[in-house]
């Protein structure tokens, strides 16, 4: 039988983290589907069409590289807003999550467009600089040359284009829960969500 988290909100704001834990807790599979935006994106940086690249995606592709680099953030988002290129990525997701065994998907979308019907819809939230500064933290963390203005302005800046896009914009679905982390821990977030997936289950 298939059960479905789906896990939406801004960048930053704890949804990977929360996603992992979820599944890691109830024994479900997880999908990061900013990844398969960002697949996406890294190829449009040598000139590929972004079509072209959405449609030709393969699984193994996700996991070659770092895709968690600000420049394919910023190329991801770009990508995000042409309408063929997020129907081209449609069914894998969908098929991902109505696998036996449970799945947990998180992304922008996942509850209003991708799985409309998930058991369980968390939107994450946290106040833009909490988010910046995890960012920050993150990308530093891993030897990046960045400023926190800079990460700041990334997040802003795809927060809008995210948030206004016309195809499947990023918003809450209207039976989501929303779950603000930015006074949280990451302990409590995520006891919070595994709360609520307990409770549907
Ligand atoms: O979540 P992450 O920051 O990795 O996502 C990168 C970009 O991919 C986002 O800024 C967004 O534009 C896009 N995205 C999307 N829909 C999703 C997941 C990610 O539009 N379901």
């Amino acid at each position: 039988m298939s059960f479905t988290v789906a896990i939406d909100g801004p960048a930053a704001a704890g949804k990977g983290t929360i996603s992992k834990g979820v599944a890691a807790q109830f024994g479900f599979a997880h999908l990061d589907t900013g990844l398969l935006y960002r697949a996406v994106g890294r190829r449009t940086l040598d000139g590929t069409d972004p079509v072209e690249a959405a449609q030709a995606l393969t699984a193994e592709e996700l996991q070659q590289g770092d895709l968690r680099t600000a420049e394919i953030a910023q190329a991801a988002s770009k990508v995000a807003v042409v309408p063929e290129v997020r129907a081209a990525l449609v069914d894998f997701q969908r098929v991902f999550a109505r696998r036996a065994g449970g799945a947990v998907l998180d992304g922008r979308d996942i509850g209003t467009v991708i799985c409309p019907e998930a058991e369980v819809k968390l939107f994450v939230t946290a106040s833009t600089e909490v988010r910046a500064e995890r960012r920050f933290l993150e990308l530093s963390a891993k030897g990046a040359n960045v400023t926190r203005e800079f990460v700041l302005a990334d997040v802003r800046e795809r927060d809008v284009r995210d948030a206004e896009r016309s195809t499947a914009p990023m918003k809450p679905a209207a039976d989501a829960v929303l779950l603000d982390t930015s006074d949280l821990s990451v302990e409590a977030a995520l006891a919070q969500a595994v709360a609520l997936v307990e409770s549907k289950c």
